[in-house]
């Protein structure tokens, strides 16, 4: 990875932690992380401790980010939350479009693309998730699949920079199953990724592509160490303060 590009590690909590629960994981994380970390740490704790969260480390380099947003700034959305409400929190990073999402949730890659225009509206940075299904993998259709995510995803957006975007490559197959992909396996889709960036006018040489998919201290310097893989986005392993520090200190 050129040095130009800050490994980033995101830890994404999904829906677990109560607030004390989240208070204590952010303040030990903040509080054990080595003041020579090469990467940027952010946390996506559930919306329930977002504020709990920024009030541990917005005194550190430790970035909150939100798990998901809608599309529009306000307006009769139930249950919804809005990216102007994320800012306003004290996000810096919104997950758009995880397999999570895309599973449970209805969510499309015309519904991402509109999440992407809002989030990137109000002045944050998506971290935009793409990766192929078991089936899909089997039937050798991975890099059509992440190319019509990226394309459909990113579609009419403009003015895309390595300040303003990062994306994670999660294979369903991988999320939450132990099955990590191989770093030869990731390598081969993030190099795809930023070589379509590049072809979309993208500044590919300096967005950060992420490997999402049962990252654990034991993998993730070999992934990390692939030269197109430039972060994690951790679930489980996330939860617990020490393996996500491990995880930390893997990229240097
Ligand atoms: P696991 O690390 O638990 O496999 O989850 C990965 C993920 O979905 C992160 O967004």
């Amino acid at each position: 990875m050129p040095a130009e590009r800050q490994p980033l590690i995101a830890g994404n909590w999904k829906m677990h932690q109560t607030l004390s629960e989240a208070r204590a994981l952010a303040r030990n994380i903040r509080g054990e992380l080595a003041p020579a970390a090469r990467a940027e740490v952010a946390l996506a704790p559930p919306y329930t401790a977002l504020t709990a969260v920024y009030d541990e480390i917005s005194s550190s380099p430790v970035r909150l980010a939100a798990q998901d947003a809608h599309w529009q700034k306000q307006g009769a959305f139930t249950g919804a939350i809005s990216p102007v409400m994320l800012r306003d929190a004290g996000c810096r990073y919104v997950i758009v479009g995880h397999s999570e999402r895309r599973q449970h949730f209805g969510e499309t890659d015309a519904t991402v693309n509109l999440k992407l225009k809002a989030v990137l509206d109000v002045g944050l940075c998506p971290i935009l998730c793409v990766g192929e299904t078991i089936e899909q993998r089997q039937a050798q259709v991975t890099l059509e699949v992440v190319t019509i995510q990226l394309r459909q995803g990113l579609a009419e957006i403009t003015g895309l920079s390595g300040e303003n975007l990062v994306i994670a490559y999660e294979p369903v197959w991988a999320i939450g199953t132990g099955l990590t992909a191989t770093p030869d396996q990731a390598q081969e889709v993030h190099g795809v990724i930023r070589r379509l960036l590049a072809v979309m006018q993208i500044p590919a040489q300096d967005i950060r592509l992420l490997y999402g998919g049962s990252v654990t201290p034991e993998n993730s310097a070999a992934l990390l160490a692939q030269p197109d893989i430039d972060g994690a986005l951790v679930g489980g392993a996330s939860l617990k303060a020490d393996s996500f520090l491990k995880i930390i200190a893997a990229a240097g």
